[in-house]
């Protein structure tokens, strides 16, 4: 896209987070262009019970808030996940907290889900489909745990974001692998997974009944499980026959040479160096999950040949975050492409 080849080095030469906030700006006004999004053209699919009519979607925390969904399914995306929201909102940590490692094709980011909190994001996507302008493009709502909730508590946020998002939300994503929050991937083992998909599910099925729609809901979990916990967490989403998974988030490990700069920041390392581990966690789930059950693979997507690469580990369908911010628009029409049916 021109706009991007334009904007780039204005975009690269200021602190990372100030250009996402102009990022969010320029798709914000893209949104404002009259008309209805229209999906790049690919292979439709339908996972979970959604149709999703091509194979790349927006990965969740560029937008948390919705600010500029339209403007970002105008982009061409398949599908956009918002979010992570959380039940109240929250400022998030301390700035900086979002650093650009140019060299490695990657991102370091300790944002701690900063968002204006699930009530708002409510508000804004049912305006959204008041409009009607963004039919096409199925939207994922990522859930989280609010900073001040204790962990003993934990499933009592993510209960509170689903109740509050199922009116708009195509399907919903617990986030269950931010580096960022204190503690929040130790959901991600035993009782307290067991516990928390129990409720998730039984809330799901009440607000089917009460409200006559039935919205899945995905796990993310993280890049950094042993094969032992991963095998775990696939049989607990066998189990409780969770809809499906995004696999991964971020990295706290650091497959980066010593001494590049950034390198030891804390938070998740995303981009090109996570895609090995991207890739490997998809196939072994894959391997535990069997052919049926839904997987979104997320990490180091940055060609076409990467998102191949996670199609081929047993992936239905990719989402990019890093990716956009390094190569543009452009290679998510490029992604789409590669599955057309036409
Ligand atoms: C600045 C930033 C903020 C993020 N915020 C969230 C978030 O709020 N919730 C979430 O589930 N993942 C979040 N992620 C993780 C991405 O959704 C994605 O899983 C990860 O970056 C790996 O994909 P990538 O290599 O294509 O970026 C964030 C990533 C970045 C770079």
């Amino acid at each position: 896209m021109a706009l991007y080849r334009m904007l780039r080095p204005l975009l690269f030469s200021i602190d990372a987070e100030h250009s996402h906030a102009l990022a969010l700006k320029v798709l914000k006004a893209f949104g404002a262009w009259p008309g209805a999004a229209r999906p790049a053209p690919g292979r439709p699919r339908t996972l979970m019970g959604v149709r999703f009519p091509n194979a790349v979607g927006l990965a969740a925390g560029l937008d948390k808030d919705g600010v500029a969904a339209l403007g970002l399914a105008r982009l061409g995306f398949g599908h956009i996940e918002l979010g992570t929201v959380t039940p109240r909102p929250q400022p998030g940590n301390p700035q900086p907290r979002l650093f650009r490692l140019p060299e490695a094709g990657a991102l370091i980011n300790r944002m701690g889900f900063n968002n204006a909190g699930a009530a708002a994001l409510a508000e804004r996507l049912a305006a959204l489909k008041r409009a009607g302008r963004m039919a096409h493009t199925p939207i994922g709502v990522n859930i989280g745990k609010s900073k001040a909730t204790p962990l003993a508590k934990a499933a009592e946020d993510y209960l509170a974001c689903m109740e509050a998002l199922h009116p708009w939300a195509d399907y919903l994503t617990v986030n269950l692998s931010s580096p960022n929050t204190l503690g929040l991937r130790t959901l991600q083992y035993g009782d307290a997974l067991d516990a928390l998909l129990g409720a998730l599910k039984e809330l799901q099925a009440r607000l089917a009944s009460r409200r006559g729609r039935y919205v899945p809901f995905c796990l993310k979990v993280a890049p950094d499980l042993e094969d032992d916990a991963l095998g775990a967490v696939a049989e607990a989403v066998l189990h409780f026959e969770v809809d499906g998974v995004v696999a991964g988030n971020a990295t706290t490990a650091r497959p980066l040479p010593a001494g590049l700069k950034h390198r030891d920041e804390a938070g998740g390392l995303s981009g090109v160096p996570l895609a090995p581990t991207a890739r490997r966690t998809v196939a072994e789930l894959r391997q535990c999950l069997g052919p049926e059950r839904p997987i979104i693979g997320c990490g180091g997507i940055l060609s076409l040949d990467d998102a191949q690469g996670m199609l081929n580990a047993g992936a239905d369908m990719v989402q990019i975050y890093t990716g956009l911010v390094y190569r543009g628009p452009s290679l998510l029409r490029t992604i789409a492409a590669l599955e057309r049916s036409d």
